[in-house]
């Protein structure tokens, strides 16, 4: 079998493509590196620099998948507000970009990854579910839901290819972009810690997620395909436990035996909290689940790896900022003269 996989650079997708190759399929990768590295590719994975947004035909006239997995994004939730048109043409053309041509190649599975960011601020305390009405409140959101509906629409219309479509969540673990001040508070409290800085949270602290380690995320995600209870579904996706930004902050000073103390920025506007149900998921990949590691194991896992690692240079934002008003005063430094 042959997958080809966008995002191969990055976090999620090297692990995708990792379990895709320990699977025997042949995999190739699609990465532009404006977010993820080298490094991260697996060996055995053929590697195509280039950008989903730009034409892809002869790319998968070559290598022939019969599975595409599209992971390819600037995920950069908070930051999205400030970049919209620059978030809608990577994430939402790139998404129509990349499923057309793999219409055209006749390839026979589509799968994207979404976020919980699709749902936007939760209207009860109840956790959400796949049947939960998406009203995504950033830019980020609204084009992952956007991308949800056009793949649907498509296979409507088309009749292929099949899809599924997951919504991970603050997915953490080895081979995670550290370097991006803008998002993924795990990889922005491990720099800080690598760095002697002290952690940076917005407001008290009292932000709720489910933070999830990779592998579960990655291990569903390269299943799905061939599971026919995942044929044409939307599914929630990472792991159960529930944890406060402050409270991940004194647990990843605690594993490193580093504290740096805490830096109490502004609230910022976003959603307070994301808890997610993953009955759905569980019911479907029910042996994935078995071996998820808990938060804090996930976080030792992170630590062990980073360990021998560089503290990396802070990346840029990958587009200029196009709405100054409200950009939070901690993230104009990182931005340089053009905040
Ligand atoms: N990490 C999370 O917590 C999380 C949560 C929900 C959804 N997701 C989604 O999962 C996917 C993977 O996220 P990740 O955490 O691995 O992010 P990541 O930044 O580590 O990986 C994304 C990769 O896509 C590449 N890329 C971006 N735009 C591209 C383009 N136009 N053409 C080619 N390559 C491009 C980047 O270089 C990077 O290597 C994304 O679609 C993201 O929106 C991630």
């Amino acid at each position: 079998m042959r997958a080809l996989i966008t995002g191969v650079a990055g976090f999620i997708g090297a692990h995708v493509a990792e379990a895709k190759v320990r699977d025997g399929w042949q995999v190739a990768g699609i990465d532009d590196l404006s977010g993820g590295s080298t490094a991260n590719i697996p060996e055995g994975v053929e590697f195509i620099q280039h950008d989903c947004c730009q034409p892809l035909d002869s790319i998968f006239a070559r290598f022939q998948p019969e599975v595409v997995f599209h992971l390819a994004a600037y995920a950069a939730e908070g930051l999205s507000h400030h970049i919209p048109n620059f978030n809608y043409h990577n994430n939402l053309i790139g998404t129509s970009n990349v499923l057309a041509a793999a219409y055209r190649a006749n390839v026979r599975h589509f799968v994207f990854t979404s976020s919980i960011a699709a749902y936007g601020h939760p209207t009860d305390e109840r956790p959400l579910t796949e049947s939960t009405a998406c009203r995504p409140c950033d830019p980020y959101g609204v084009a992952k839901y956007a991308c949800e509906q056009h793949i649907a629409a498509f296979h409507a219309y088309y009749g292929g290819p099949n899809y599924t479509i997951l919504r991970p969540h603050n997915v953490f673990g080895p081979k995670q972009n550290i370097a991006d001040p803008f998002r993924n508070v795990v990889g922005i409290f491990f720099r800080c810690i690598q760095a002697g800085l002290p952690l940076p949270v917005f407001g008290d602290g009292s932000q709720s997620r489910n933070f999830s380690y990779i592998d579960v995320v990655a291990k569903c995600i390269a299943a799905c395909a061939e599971q026919t209870q995942a044929r044409n579904q939307i599914f929630n996706v990472g792991g159960d436990e529930v944890m406060t930004v402050l409270d991940l902050a004194r647990c990843v000073q605690r594993i490193t035996g580093k504290d740096t103390g805490i830096q109490h920025l502004a609230e910022r506007q976003e959603v307070k909290h994301a808890i997610a149900d993953h009955r759905k998921v569980r019911s479907v990949f029910p042996e994935v689940f078995e071996a998820g590691l808990s938060i804090e194991a996930g976080l030792e896992q992170t630590a062990e790896f980073l360990r021998q690692r560089a503290i990396p240079k802070k990346t840029s934002c990958p587009a200029p900022i196009e709405i100054l008003d409200r950009l939070p005063p901690s993230w104009r430094d990182d931005l340089g003269p053009q905040a």
